[in-house]
């Protein structure tokens, strides 16, 4: 074997390794990429996690609209989705005349956004964590309350707050 055959050899071997190399590169590329879509397909409905930074944001619920009727008797619940204040969208409770409970829908186990409640409580769809109107836990794996909104209620306008 002379040196140009030597040479061609080592080409070759080179070429072949950079093209396994760069073949599994882009396996790994596209596995990853899929198990990103996976992962968050399952864990949220809605937008990424963002911080909530502007207080001074504000959100209006007009109780006569009829897609907001829900509201207007106590006990009612409503289910918004993302908005200015919070990107997992806020759960409302009518908790009296006077008195609107808002909770964040973003899940304190692993931020998924859980559901509407139901029979006055809200799944997580993750992992199965459960919420009742006030806020509180009643089923883990999550062991903190959902973060609390401000709302008032005047007239038939629920005003929310940071
Ligand atoms: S993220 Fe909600 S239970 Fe895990």
């Amino acid at each position: 074997m002379n040196d140009n055959n030597i040479n061609v050899l080592l080409n070759n071997y080179c070429n072949r390794r950079e093209f396994v190399k760069d073949t599994l590169t882009g396996i790994s590329t596209v596995a990853f990429g899929s198990f990103m879509l996976v992962n968050q397909s399952g864990c949220s409905e809605g937008s990424p996690t963002a911080p909530i930074n502007n207080s001074d944001e504000t959100i209006t619920v007009d109780l006569s609209s009829s897609e907001n009727s829900a509201l207007a008797m106590i006990g009612g619940t409503l289910a918004l989705g993302a908005n200015v204040l919070d990107s997992k969208g806020i759960l409302l409770y009518r908790q009296s005349d006077t008195n609107v409970l808002a909770f964040s829908r973003n899940c304190t186990h692993n931020g998924c956004t859980i559901g509407s409640f139901q029979n006055g409580t809200s799944a997580c769809p993750c992992h199965g964590s459960q919420f009742d109107t006030s806020g509180s836990v009643v089923n883990g794996p999550a062991v903190n309350p959902l973060s609390q909104y401000s709302a008032t209620i005047t007239g038939n306008i629920v005003t929310i707050t940071t």
